[in-house]
């Protein structure tokens, strides 16, 4: 497995690459949910393509300092990890490769951002679109593979996809969990132990408002299993419409029950689907 620090060194790499280069986009910290992104590319890839992980924590995604400096950063076991699972390359750029100092052009994603996540955090999804972009860009590769747990970052990685008419086939992959239901993400590795014993009740709340047959028992009872606990904070719970994840109360057309819960300075975020 090679791996590239600089963008020269990327395009000698990939000049040199069997097609297709599927790419798997990551900001590090892998755990088995980011193993099984990679495992996908390389079924995807086959036996002639090439598989290339970046791991890139990207600074202008990040709307508080605190978070971006917190952000766990352990870059031999994530090599490991891509090694493992059938990586062919590696691109770890540090900031200055992937920024100049003075950058001013960025992607500006304008409605599907402005709901969820989005509406808590001001420009993420344009630093989002503007990293997968630019790594479209200098990998030039044909497909890239996230996973359906950051939805919303999907969403608005498919709209920038169809509104700039880019090439790049987008694969998605189901959301991992841990055997209690908790979602995977490297946020995890941040709770406390009381915190992470804590934690499934988001996806059990989720479950258990899916069963409900209106939009406020829905978002009452999901509201009461989270709000029971002595460490979660809801940030958001809300019930939008899949397409344009705008809020709803119309559950005949298809609809995301999603939430973001802080336990202490971590922010996890689940939802479930409703109507599919
Ligand atoms: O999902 C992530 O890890 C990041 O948002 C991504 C897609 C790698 C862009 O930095």
């Amino acid at each position: 497995m090679w791996i590239a620090k600089t963008k020269a060194e990327l395009r000698a790499r990939l000049d040199a690459a069997s097609r297709p280069i599927i790419l798997v986009p990551t900001m590090g910290a892998l755990h088995e949910g980011h193993a099984s992104l990679i495992s996908l590319a390389k079924e995807k890839a086959g036996t002639e393509g090439t598989v290339l992980v970046s791991i890139f924590v990207n600074p202008i995604q990040f709307d508080r300092a605190g978070d971006l400096a917190a952000y766990p950063r352990p870059l031999s076991a994530d090599l490991g990890v891509c090694e493992t699972h059938g990586a062919d390359g590696v691109f770890i750029p540090d900031d200055g490769e992937m920024y100049f100092s003075d950058h001013s052009v960025t992607v500006k994603e304008s409605s599907l951002s402005t709901h969820l996540c989005g509406a808590a955090r001001p420009g993420h999804f344009d630093g989002v679109c503007t990293v997968v972009l630019k790594l479209f860009l200098l990998t030039g590769c044909n497909s890239a593979v996230f996973g359906e747990k950051d939805f919303q970052q999907l969403a608005a990685i498919r709209r920038m996809v169809r509104d700039l008419d880019l090439q790049t086939e987008i694969i998605p992959h189901p959301t991992i969990r841990e055997s209690d239901g908790l979602a995977m993400s490297s946020r995890n590795i941040r709770l406390t132990t009381a915190q992470r014993a804590d934690a499934p009740r988001i996806h059990q709340a989720l479950l258990a408002a899916a069963g409900e047959s209106d939009a406020e028992s829905m978002l009452r009872v999901a509201g009461k299993i989270i709000g029971g606990s002595e460490f979660a904070k809801i940030d958001y719970l809300s019930l939008v419409d899949a397409e344009t994840l705008a809020p709803t109360e119309n559950l005949s057309k298809p609809a995301i029950l999603a939430c973001a819960v802080f336990y202490g300075e971590v922010r996890l975020f689940d939802y479930v689907s409703i109507g599919r």
